[in-house]
This record gives structure tokens, sequence and C-alpha cells, in this order.
């Protein structure tokens, strides 16, 4: 078991070794036995987290700032519009100052070409961890939480699970693309099979494929590619089917939503969920296009697990940042 993550950064999915998100998983699932019971866990007493964020949010904000009063400290909200970012304060002064001030920094940035980069370089200069609340390539809490929620359904031994990671329609807004490349790090270092579909134009990031199919390689696990979500679907044991923008094929956000308009049969119906396993389980880290990315039937159906996935957000959450703040 590897304990010793104090002082560590969480931005990328492989910042952290299988080991060591195993102790993460470990330590999640004791806080949420403590929870239930009510066993007080006050492993943060008077440390505080910044919580910066240039993008909305409801889980992330609401289980990290929930989290770290479970753990006897405080959480403080801090909207990058209020600050005085856009008068100078660079990276450098986030890293340098929020450092001093703060026991961790947790920021949410996902600016496509900017987020990731931000947070790299606030964390080039803080002398305490930077904890990545989603950017434009990662979003790894939510990946630990998803994880998490898939033990808790389908047991520990994973090996041989058909996890699907499909794109689906969805007429909002251009969606990041980090949730479905964090699941394709992390998920075949668990032991299950991969299935991605998506459109042609919807493809991951080239870096980020070839670190999941060299992850898939090492664990000994399956990891396909294909552009037909029925097909996908069949068989399988859990499907993820959320939507994201078509960023790496075109970088104009006017183009990319004209071509999410060719694929609103792109959705999560009953049908669909019927070509995979009867105990198949449904996943989606919300907010949903309801009734355009899924059904209603199939969010609020027998096979979802959305909510167990948001509450877990918490607790992974708790102890990351109970190893590393501490
Ligand atoms: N899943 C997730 O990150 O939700 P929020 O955008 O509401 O934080």
């Amino acid at each position: 078991m590897q304990t010793y993550l104090r002082g560590r950064d969480l931005i990328g999915d492989l910042d952290f070794s299988k080991e060591e998100v195993e102790t993460v998983l470990e330590v999640a699932f004791d806080l949420k036995r403590k929870r239930a019971t009510n066993e007080p866990t006050p492993y943060l007493r008077d440390k505080v987290l910044a919580m910066l964020f240039f993008f909305s949010s409801t889980r992330t904000r609401g289980s990290f700032e929930a989290g770290m009063a479970h753990l006897g400290g405080h959480a403080a909200f801090i909207e990058s519009k209020t600050t005085q970012i856009a008068h100078g304060d660079t990276p450098k002064e986030i890293g340098e100052i929020f450092g001093r001030y703060f026991d961790g920094i947790a920021i949410r940035h996902v600016d496509w070409g900017v987020g990731n980069k931000y947070l790299n370089e606030v964390a080039k200069y803080s002398r305490v961890p930077v904890l990545n609340m989603q950017c434009d390539v990662y979003h790894p809490f939510q990946c630990l939480a998803d994880l998490m929620t898939i033990i808790e359904k389908k047991g520990r031994d994973l090996r041989r699970k058909k996890m699907v990671v499909s794109w689906a329609y969805a007429a909002s807004y251009q969606k990041p693309m980090s949730v479905p490349q964090s699941l394709v790090l992390q998920m075949p270092r668990f032991g299950m099979d991969i299935v991605l579909a998506h459109p042609p134009e919807f493809r991951l990031m080239p870096e980020i494929m070839e670190q999941a199919q060299e992850q898939a390689r090492k664990f000994g696990v399956g990891f396909e590619v294909m552009d037909d979500m029925e097909k996908a679907f069949q068989g399988a044991d859990i499907i993820y089917a959320k939507s994201w923008g078509a960023m790496v094929h075109t970088p104009d956000a006017e183009k990319g939503a004209e071509i999410i308009k060719k694929y609103s049969h792109w959705i999560t119906d009953e049908k669909k969920m019927a070509l995979a396993k009867p105990d198949a389980i449904y996943m989606h880290p919300l907010p949903a296009d309801r009734n355009i990315e899924v059904t209603d039937g199939v969010m609020d159906g027998l096979q979802s697990v959305v909510y167990d996935e948001a509450e877990n957000r918490m607790h992974v959450q708790e102890a990351v940042m109970a190893l590393t703040m501490s």
C-alpha cells in the first residue's frame, strides 16, 4: 500500500500510480463508512482549501466544500471573475500567493488549450498541492468517483468487464472531453476492457489515446475504438455515455456545433440499453441534457447509478485531500 501522498498534486489521472489510487479508494471507502455511522473525521483541522473556479459547477463545488467541512477544515469559494486575474494576476501569482494562504489549491479551468497549462503553471509556483477540479484534458476526481462506484456495483475483480465509453448527442454546448479522456486512461489499470465509441469528428487527443493504449497493453486489457453506438453497447457491463465537443477535429466552436447536429441519434435510450447485459449499469457525470443525450427512462431507471457517482465525488475528494494536505 502506497500511503505517502503528502504534498502531491493531482492534475492528470496517471499522476498517482495504480497502488496510490488503490490507497485513495481504501481511504474513501473508510470515510464513506464513517460518515454513515456518524464518526467524526477531523483529519484536516484548521486547514483551508482554495477553490478557484473559471467555469460553473454544481457537484464539484458542493462536494469539495462539504468534504473540507467533514474533515474539520474550510473551503474558500473563489470565482475567477471576482479576482484580479483579469487585471494581471498571473498563474505564478496565484501559485505563490495562494500557496502561502492556503493548504491546497483546487482549480477548475476547462478552456480548450488553456486550462491544463494554467493548472500546471500554478503548480510550478505553489508550495501546497494543486488539485484538478476539471481542466480541458482531465477530470481526475470524477474518474476516481466513477471507479469507486463501479467497484461498489460490480465488485473488486473487474477483469473482463466490458466498459463502454461513448459519445452522446447534446445540443446545449461543446462539453469538455476531459471525462472520456480520464476514463480511458484510468480504467484499463483496473482490468476493464474498454470500448470507446464516437462519430469520427469526436476523437480524443492523440497523446491521450497513445497513453491509454499503452496502459491497456501494460495491464493486458482490450481497447477498441468504433463509430457505432449500438455495436458498442452489445454485451456491455458498464455504459458510460456522455457528450463532448469536436475540439480535436476543429477548434472553431460554430463548426463544432454544426457537426454535433448530424448525430442526434446518438442518444442513450431504453432500446440501446437493452443491447447491454441485463445487469449493466448506466453512468453519467452530470449535468446531462435530458431526453436529448439520455432519456428520462434510462437516467431514472433501475440501471442508472448517477446519484451514487455524484455522492462518491465527495468521498474520493475527501480521501485525496486527507492524504495530500495533512
Ligand atoms: N460532474 C461534475 O463535475 O459536475 P459539476 O460540473 O456540476 O461540478
